[in-house]
């Protein structure tokens, strides 16, 4: 069942365009990762998701309805938080929490409790003198102690030290547990790894790669070392082979993964005396994306 669709989703600042023609969705029960790097456009879907922003062209749904015309029913059923998160100075962590999560209508002491000691904060403090990865925590313990069904998340473990960004984490695969879905923005491609079911990779507001970790694994490129007794003629001519350097008797260079076997075949006529290979990692697919070469993908 779909939870969120956007179909043609494009938005413009002016002349400028922010979005172009995305088209995302994510299934119930699944985490959806939403991956670019800085100014990609990550923050302004998620604006139009919320009904914050309206869209200048297509379509924006949560739950079959429509983004912008309904928000105030979607917004019973979400719960949001932000990058940046600022909070009501003059009130205590505790006091937003409580406003928060009665707001959506919900009203579990219990679970509040469990995730201020899971998260480890103090909801005494007010709010003004929180730190950046506090009020973090606030946003996070409000979101997660909501009885929400679709959880949309803006690079939420930015100002968290390792220890809450895996407090987060099984934070995450319980409400996934629990049939919830979850939008989770991010740059961190650790996080994406462990959590994620799906991704999608935006650049200059476009959708360059959207799949299962596995479909972008297919993308990556595996790194080889290699000797030979015979000279290794017109490597470069075969398909998938990339980076050719010469380093003392030895060949290295990086494959795409599909063509691993056949440039393996093809090298062996030179009889083999010494074979390395690194395993390819999503990190380097994500790199080549962020520089913006590797164009032909
Ligand atoms: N209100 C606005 N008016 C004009 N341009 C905007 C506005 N909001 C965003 N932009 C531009 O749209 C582009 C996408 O911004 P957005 O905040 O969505 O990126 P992001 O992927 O969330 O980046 P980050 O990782 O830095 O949070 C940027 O070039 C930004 O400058
Ligand atoms: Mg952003």
């Amino acid at each position: 069942m779909s939870i969120l669709k956007t179909a043609n989703l494009t938005k413009k600042f002016g002349k400028f365009t922010a979005l172009d023609g995305v088209n995302l969705e994510v299934n119930k029960g699944e985490v959806f990762g939403f991956i670019g790097p800085n100014g990609a456009g990550k923050t302004t879907t998620i604006r139009v998701l919320l009904g914050i922003l309206k869209a200048t062209e297509g379509e924006a749904k949560i739950f079959g309805k429509d983004a912008w015309k309904e928000a105030v029913e979607i917004h019973k059923q979400i719960a949001y938080v932000p990058g940046d998160v600022s909070l009501w100075s003059n009130l205590t962590g505790g006091e937003v929490i409580d406003l928060f999560v009665k707001l959506r209508g919900t009203n579990n002491k219990n679970r509040r409790e469990e995730l201020i000691e899971r998260f480890n904060l103090d909801p005494s403090k007010k709010c003004r003198t929180y730190s950046k990865g506090n009020r973090q925590k606030v946003a996070l313990i409000a979101a997660f102690a909501s009885d929400a069904e679709l959880y949309i998340l803006d690079e939420p473990t930015s100002g968290l030290d390792p220890l809450m960004e895996k407090v987060f984490q099984e934070c995450v695969m319980e409400a996934k547990m629990a049939g919830k879905s979850i939008f989770l923005s991010s740059h961190i491609l650790s996080e994406v790894e462990k959590l994620c079911d799906k991704v999608s990779i935006i650049r200059q507001g476009k959708i360059i790669e959207s799949g299962t970790l596995d479909e972008l694994r297919h993308l990556t490129r595996t790194s080889v070392l290699v000797e030979t007794k015979q000279t290794i003629k017109a490597l470069s001519e075969l398909n998938g082979v990339h980076d050719i350097q010469i380093k003392d008797h030895s060949l290295t260079f990086q494959v795409d993964s599909e063509e691993l076997g056949n440039v393996i075949k093809y090298i062996s006529q030179f009889e083999i005396v010494k074979f390395e290979s690194a395993p390819p990692t999503l990190e380097d697919l994500f790199m080549r994306h962020y520089k913006g070469v590797g164009g032909a993908l």
